[in-house]
């Protein structure tokens, strides 16, 4: 992907530029507007999603998830800085690549950019416009623009960020239409009992989940104790339901957060925490119940 020479814009480069402006962003900058860009444009990536322009906003403001639901791209991420502007920080690729990446976030032109500042492909740019089609549905248009490809590699070099971004943004659909999913159930349904009874310990499939005023739990025996705690993650409403616990411990697949599941602790350092947990007791007949009352 690196090249000796500097590139230099061609006159397909302006052509394509100018039809792409036309066709698909005619109320946006296309190219870089930084005055000493050298990239070149070497690929699209087009692509209709189920979700609203904010799930995507977040999204991209959201850096910590990347070495949890792009496992297979990142291995860590560290923040340098971040902010509703976007963020800046030092990732380490899959492979162990080390770069500085910068988002930064243009919602009045409904697009945000991301440069390598330092590192493998140091001075790429990708732009990404977001164009809404309805409430839910938005058509994603990623440039990608490198610098010194020489003009016979860049289709290759743009097929391969294409795929690229076809599987990332496969994992980061199903986070996003999951947590549209949860913030969609969050309209709280009215207790109508405080307690809920599960059955016989003996004849019980743990982990299992069940729901209290319309929010999900988990009741899972760890160390020989039964606990119920929220299925939801209190960060983002990741999946928590999906950890396995270590211990006392689970750790959210979102963003790596790690709670105490006994009294609900994040012990990885956020501030946030579970919600108050219920008492699963048992009675002398064996059967197991979920208390709320003490909530
Ligand atoms: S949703 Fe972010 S750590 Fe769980």
């Amino acid at each position: 992907m690196q090249a000796n020479s500097p590139l230099r814009w061609g006159v397909s480069d302006i052509l394509v530029g100018r039809i792409r402006m036309c066709l698909l962003m005619p109320d946006h900058e296309t190219y870089p507007p930084y005055p000493d860009s050298r990239t070149c444009h070497v690929g699209t990536y087009r692509r209709v999603l189920p979700v609203s322009v904010e799930r995507m906003y977040e999204n991209a403001l959201d850096w910590e998830h990347l070495p949890h639901v792009h496992a297979a791209s990142f291995k860590a991420i560290e923040r340098i800085d971040a902010g509703s502007w976007g963020w800046r920080a030092e990732t380490t690729s899959a492979r162990g690549d080390r770069s500085i990446i910068e988002l930064r976030l243009d919602r009045a032109c409904r697009r945000w950019i991301t440069r390598t500042l330092k590192g493998a492909n140091a001075g790429s740019e990708i732009w990404t416009h977001a164009f809404p089609i309805e409430a839910r549905r938005v058509d994603i248009v990623v440039d990608f623009f490198v610098p010194g490809v020489a003009e016979s590699a860049r289709k290759k070099v743009g097929e391969a960020f294409a795929a690229l971004y076809q599987s990332l943004y496969d994992e980061d659909v199903a986070m996003m239409t999951e947590r549209q999913r949860r913030l969609d159930a969050r309209i709280e349904s009215h207790a109508e009992q405080e307690r809920i009874a599960l059955g016989s310990r003996a004849d019980l499939a743990l982990p299992m989940q069940i729901e209290f005023a319309g929010r999900p739990f988990v009741v899972a025996e760890i160390e020989g104790a039964l606990y119920a705690y929220s299925a939801w993650c209190p960060h983002q409403m990741g999946p928590l339901y999906a950890a396995i616990p270590e211990g006392r411990l689970v750790t959210c697949p979102w963003h790596g957060y790690q709670f105490n599941v006994a009294d609900g602790s994040c012990v990885s350092g956020q501030s946030c925490q579970l919600p108050a947990p219920p008492d699963v007791v048992q009675d002398s007949a064996g059967q197991v119940f979920v208390d709320f009352s003490s909530r």
